[in-house]
């Protein structure tokens, strides 16, 4: 099966990927010393943008940029259109097109997303996105690919193998999805006692449990799959126009999650900036990547240092010896809408051994969330700013806290509450996450889509939970778990906690 007939049969549910946020990118490329284009005016390209899930939230949140979102499936990209219009946006244009097609012109784009295509398209398509990106780049431009790599998919690649084949003496892809799960409950029940591959597959196989079928579909039984190593890709890009920039996932160029004497072991190994990489990638036994690239001629300079910080904003959900609750230890925050993770209870790693100046400053950020802070009010009077901006790069590159090259702010609970356009229109789409603010994914249930849909600034938060209790006591909306009670009161108490909830996530604008 090709890739268009593959797609029309078994649509793919587009992801919000973070990293492919332009803000995103545009931090990367300010650390490494570039000069990424102002969001504002930016011109933003998706290639392989499937029904749009992850280009209507990035729209919706940018206004003044425009978007173009190509896919070869045209029944994707009415799907796309479709959300878009709900959407209410007027900055996004669709196109079903082959990104091989010669000809084909767009451009010039300040990014250029390519998420989850790379590795699954054949040979010429592969080259081909390669050279529009270097095409289509604007002089100060940036394009992320992501790709499956090598040594970790060494570990995945057997289990596809034997998926692939199993299921492909079938045409049906409804039929070749139980196929492969078929194979893949035979292989999990196999004696334990089998040699290395058996072990290494076994917690691949356990994924396969957990997977949608449209996600197992394309990962596993696609015809195309090609894994390559770091530095065959760098080389790739290379001969295509394109220099190596760095990750889209910043924290993964730095070695802070590995015991110091293997940093210093790929320090030995290392004779530039790409060896560097892939020796990391051995270390890790990385298998996939998100790289992110410029024009040729782009000169990156990988002297990190925490002056290039001064013009970003950062946010973070800080806790503090104390400021714990047990209903954050009950939530468990580890899953909290914006992706913060801290370490311990006490919050960041090195927040505990705090002096007193950087206590000031984390304390700034802590009240600004779910907002952003820009980092020059986070630091200024404090004294010390290097040492303060220093701490706060160790910290992002922890997943502590995250940098935005714009502010993001949380509107709070308005008198009448007003969901963003474009995330009531995702929240019609029937799937159990929505997109922050932070372009990130929150799960969301049935009920929060429901109530969601409706809050459109044209409702008091009283006229909603009157509404509500109706339809609780008729049984036209299932009560929620946590509701114990259909009195006016109680549905107005919990109505007020789920929007507390979507002003925290900043899923709530003013009207
Ligand atoms: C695995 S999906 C990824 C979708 C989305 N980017 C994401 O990560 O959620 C790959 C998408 O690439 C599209 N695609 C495959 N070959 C293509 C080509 N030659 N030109 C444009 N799009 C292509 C498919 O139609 C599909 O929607």
């Amino acid at each position: 099966m090709d890739n268009l007939a593959a797609y029309t049969a078994v649509p793919y549910e587009g992801q919000v990927t973070a990293q492919t946020d332009p803000d995103n990118l545009a931090v990367v490329g300010t650390l490494l010393g570039l000069k990424p284009v102002p969001l504002s005016g930016a011109r933003v390209l998706e290639i392989g943008c499937a029904d749009g899930g992850n280009l209507v939230p990035m729209a919706g949140r940018h206004p003044t940029a425009t978007f173009v979102g190509l896919d070869l499936t045209p029944s994707l990209i009415e799907m796309a259109q479709a959300y878009s219009d709900r959407a209410g946006l007027t900055n996004v244009q669709w196109i079903a097109a082959d990104i091989a097609d010669p000809d084909l012109d767009l451009g010039p784009f300040d990014y250029i997303l390519v998420h989850g295509v790379w590795s699954w398209v054949p040979e010429a398509v592969r080259t081909a996105i390669l050279r529009r990106c270097a095409d289509w780049l604007s002089p100060n431009g940036l394009a992320t690919i992501s790709y499956n790599v090598w040594p970790g998919w060494s570990l995945r690649s057997p289990m596809r193998g034997m998926l692939a084949w199993h299921a492909n003496h079938v045409e049906d892809a409804k039929q070749q999805i139980a196929r492969a799960r078929q194979l893949a409950t035979w292989l999990t029940d196999l004696p334990k006692n089998r040699r290395l591959l058996g072990a290494a597959m076994r917690s691949e196989l356990s994924d396969v449990a957990e997977m949608t079928d449209w996600y197992l579909f394309h990962e596993h039984l696609a015809k195309d799959n090609h894994p390559v190593w770091f530095h065959e890709f760098a080389a790739l890009a290379a001969d295509n126009g394109l220099a190596y920039v760095g990750d889209a996932e910043f924290a993964d160029m730095v070695p802070v999650d590995l015991p110091s004497d293997v940093q210093d072991g790929i320090e030995a190994l290392a004779t530039d900036r790409l060896s560097y990489e892939q020796y990391l990638d051995f270390a890790r036994e990385r298998a996939f990547r998100r790289t992110v690239l410029a024009p040729s001629g782009t000169d990156v300079d990988y002297g990190v240092n925490s002056d290039r910080l001064a013009t970003l904003h950062v946010g973070g959900r800080l806790f503090f010896p104390g400021d714990w609750t047990d209903d954050d230890q009950r939530q468990g925050v580890t899953s909290w809408p914006m992706g913060v993770k801290p370490k311990t209870p006490d919050g960041l790693v090195g927040l505990v051994a705090l002096n007193a100046v950087h206590k000031r400053m984390w304390r700034r950020i802590a009240d600004a969330w779910p907002s952003t802070i820009a980092v020059s009010d986070a630091i200024d009077g404090l004294g010390d700013d290097q040492g303060l901006r220093q701490q706060l790069l160790l910290a992002y590159l922890q997943h502590g806290v995250r940098l935005f090259t714009q502010p993001r702010v949380s509107h709070g609970v308005t008198e009448k509450p007003c969901a963003r356009q474009a995330l009531r229109a995702e929240a019609h789409l029937g799937r159990g996450w929505l997109t922050t603010a932070w372009h990130r994914s929150l799960g969301a249930s049935d009920m929060d889509r429901a109530l969601l849909r409706i809050l459109n600034g044209e409702h008091t938060v009283d006229t909603i939970a009157a509404d509500l209790q109706r339809s609780f006591v008729r049984g036209t909306l299932p009560m929620p778990k946590d509701l114990g009670d259909t009195g006016l009161d109680h549905v107005l108490q919990w109505l007020n906690t789920r929007l507390s909830a979507y002003a925290n996530a900043m899923l709530l604008e003013h009207p």
